[in-house]
């Protein structure tokens, strides 16, 4: 990791007006979630999307998605947040404004200490009523009863309320995206492989209207070449540090 570069970061996020953070699985990897598309370790080196992450998958095999999403809260509830989620919490009290967009459906940011989050893709710990007209949100989820769960407003049955292939992003997290997207001046892009759209495009966006695009991640990816400051590695260990380089900045009255 490079000092200079790590300082001159820290600089710039101080004196940024507003700051988007876009992560993906990647920060949740060192809590021990497993990511999507890591080729030994990513969920879908293991299972097929289409039969467990689509609204057809639900329709035909609704006890095996809802138990697979099951199985993942478990897991969920036993992670603790590490130190990248809990950098991104203290640049949110230190900046002078963050928005934090989250393509993870953890919750991880949330218990870190992060208030204002972003949830693109949903949160795998709510459920929502199947049928889009009931529109009941449900949490937690319910544990211990069928699988899947009634809804307790309209009896059909009851589904994780993430974003499923095939669905749109819901309208609220989007326009929020957006308009963080349109306005930031610094952009940093944490953890993800940048290859689901519409959220991968978010990065090129803000970079296309100027904003200081940095990229962390052990890996290149599809934005890596047009990032204006690339740091490799774990985003449990850059993040940290780039907060520690904000307080010395602080202490240089830089
Ligand atoms: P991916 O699995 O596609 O990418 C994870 C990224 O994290 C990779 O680029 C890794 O190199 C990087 N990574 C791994 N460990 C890391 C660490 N310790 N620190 C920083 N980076 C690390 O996951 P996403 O990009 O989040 O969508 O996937 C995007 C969407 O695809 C997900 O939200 C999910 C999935 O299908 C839905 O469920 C709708």
């Amino acid at each position: 990791m490079n000092r200079d570069v790590i300082y001159d970061l820290a600089a710039r996020l101080t004196a940024s007006r507003h700051t988007v953070f876009l992560t993906g699985s990647g920060v949740s990897a060192e809590s021990g979630i497993a990511t999507f598309r890591d080729a030994r370790s990513g969920l879908w080196s293991r299972y097929r999307p289409e039969d467990l992450a689509t609204p057809a998958a639900f329709r035909r095999n609704p006890a095996l998605v809802w138990d697979w999403y099951q199985w993942r809260r478990e897991s969920v509830a036993r992670a603790q947040p590490n130190p990248g989620h809990r950098a991104i919490a203290e640049f949110e009290r230190r900046l002078a404004r963050v928005t934090l967009i989250t393509q993870n459906v953890d919750g991880l940011h949330q218990r870190a200490g992060s208030s204002r989050v972003v949830e693109f893709h949903g949160n795998i710990m709510r459920s929502r009523c199947s049928l889009e007209q009931c529109g009941a949100v449900v949490e937690p989820a319910p544990v211990d009863t069928t699988s899947p769960p009634p809804c307790p407003r309209c009896g059909a049955w009851l589904r994780p309320d993430v974003v499923w292939f095939g669905e749109a992003i819901p309208s609220a997290a989007l326009e929020m995206a957006l308009a963080a997207v349109e306005d930031c001046d610094v952009i940093l892009s944490i953890g993800t492989s940048s290859q689901v759209q519409p959220a991968a495009g978010l990065a090129a966006q803000a970079s296309a209207r100027g904003a200081f695009l940095v990229e962390v991640n052990p890996e290149s990816t599809p934005i890596t070449r047009r990032a204006d400051c690339v740091l490799p590695g774990p985003s449990g260990r850059i993040l940290p540090a780039l907060v520690e380089a904000m307080n010395a900045v602080a202490g240089n009255g830089d």
